[in-house]
């Protein structure tokens, strides 16, 4: 029996399509005899850094450790300060805390959710070192202020794109604002492996070499360390699937794209406010933003009709245990609090029915 759920992410009805082209990829890899770090890494990191408007690429095994690596590439250690924001996804505060770092949060804009760069300055002193801006959702900040308040004080800028491959800011590809930029391939981002994936790209070959290094022990000659690095390799599977996957990227966005108007132009609840896509944004849709202010009940009325939302992210990182030492109190972070409790997104990937973008439309509308 077919299922009537309408879930807010899957790739089943993808793999469906691309089985035995996938299958042959794997298999292709198996009878090569080379399994990590071989000749589909490196077509990949040389398609992918491309794609991005870099010169250099390095993959790694995850976004998380794209991030840490970027952030030692960058000569970011112990005790510097690290400006982002606390309505992001723990990876990338992570990362900064496996530096040795400190991360130090900035409060969000209430319309596109992302940083909000007018309160950058004031958050910088002698210890500061960099900033990672997050392109939240699919869409970019505002490089444009921020790579100005970053040279006015000598800082790196550290794209976090897990959420924005193929997106564009100011009709650029989203990891060639910064100095480096990091990108996730978990399965469920715009770009997805079948697995765990991550890369580093920057056009400054300084940094490149040192990632390079980084990701393998800070080695370059086999069984020789230069310096204390990582073990974050991607395999040639994953990087096969993903070269595989980048070809069909712009044509996904299209179809997220599509979806997000059809959600933009028909629903018509007052009361449910529906993502803006910034002047300079080019969306890539990694997820469909609202937000309600009963948003609980809102979520269960549309999960007892079968519809599976998600919060992204329930929690801001200043508000977890985990975390929430590295936070003052008393400095507040008014709109990440208030957000965070109404935002949700609505079911978005590229296969997602267009029958089932209605009836998801019907339901909000009946509210
Ligand atoms: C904003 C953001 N940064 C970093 C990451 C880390 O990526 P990964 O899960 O591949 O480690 C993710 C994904 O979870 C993310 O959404």
């Amino acid at each position: 029996m077919k299922s009537n759920n309408i879930f807010v992410w899957s790739y089943l009805e993808d793999y469906k399509k691309k089985r035995k082209k996938i299958l042959n990829l794997v298999d292709k890899v198996f009878k090569s005899g080379s399994l990590v770090l071989s000749k589909e890494v490196l077509n990949f990191e040389n398609n992918f850094s491309k794609f991005t408007n870099n010169k250099y690429g390095v993959g790694v095994n995850s976004g998380t450790d794209a991030l840490r690596i970027a952030l030692m590439a960058a000569g970011i250690k112990k005790d510097d300060e690290v400006i982002t924001v606390s309505n992001t996804a723990v990876p990338t505060v992570c990362a900064i805390v496996e530096c040795g770092a400190k991360p130090i949060f900035v409060d969000i804009n209430e319309k596109d959710f992302l940083i909000d760069v007018s309160k950058i300055e004031e958050k910088i002193n002698k210890k500061t070192k960099a900033i990672i801006p997050v392109n939240l959702y699919g869409q970019s900040a505002d490089y444009e202020r921020i790579n100005k308040i970053a040279k006015k004080f000598n800082l790196k800028v550290i794209e976090d794109c897990a959420q924005s491959a193929g997106s564009l800011y100011k009709g650029k590809p989203s990891g060639s604002h910064g100095d480096l930029a990091a990108f996730s391939f978990y399965p469920t981002k715009i770009l997805g492996a079948y697995g765990d994936g991550g890369m580093v790209v920057t056009n400054n070959k300084n940094y490149f070499i040192k990632a390079r290094k980084l990701r393998k022990y800070g080695m370059s000659k086999l069984y020789y360390s230069e310096f204390h690095g990582v073990n974050s390799r991607l395999d040639e599977v994953q990087a096969a699937i993903l070269n595989f996957q980048l070809s069909k990227l712009n044509q996904n966005i299209i179809k997220r794209r599509r979806i997000a108007k059809i959600y933009n132009e028909n629903i018509n609840s007052d009361k449910l406010i529906k993502p803006i896509e910034g002047k300079n944004n080019f969306h890539g849709y990694y997820i469909y933003v609202v937000r309600h202010a009963q948003r609980n009940k809102f979520m269960s009325y549309l999960k007892k009709n079968n519809v599976f939302c998600n919060i992204s992210y329930p929690f801001p990182i200043h508000s977890m245990k985990g975390y929430k030492h590295l936070h003052k109190k008393k400095e507040k972070l008014k709109i990440t609090d208030k957000l965070s409790k109404q935002i949700f997104s609505l079911p978005m990937y590229p296969e997602l029915r267009i029958n089932d973008v209605e009836r998801v439309i019907k339901l909000i509308n009946n509210f």
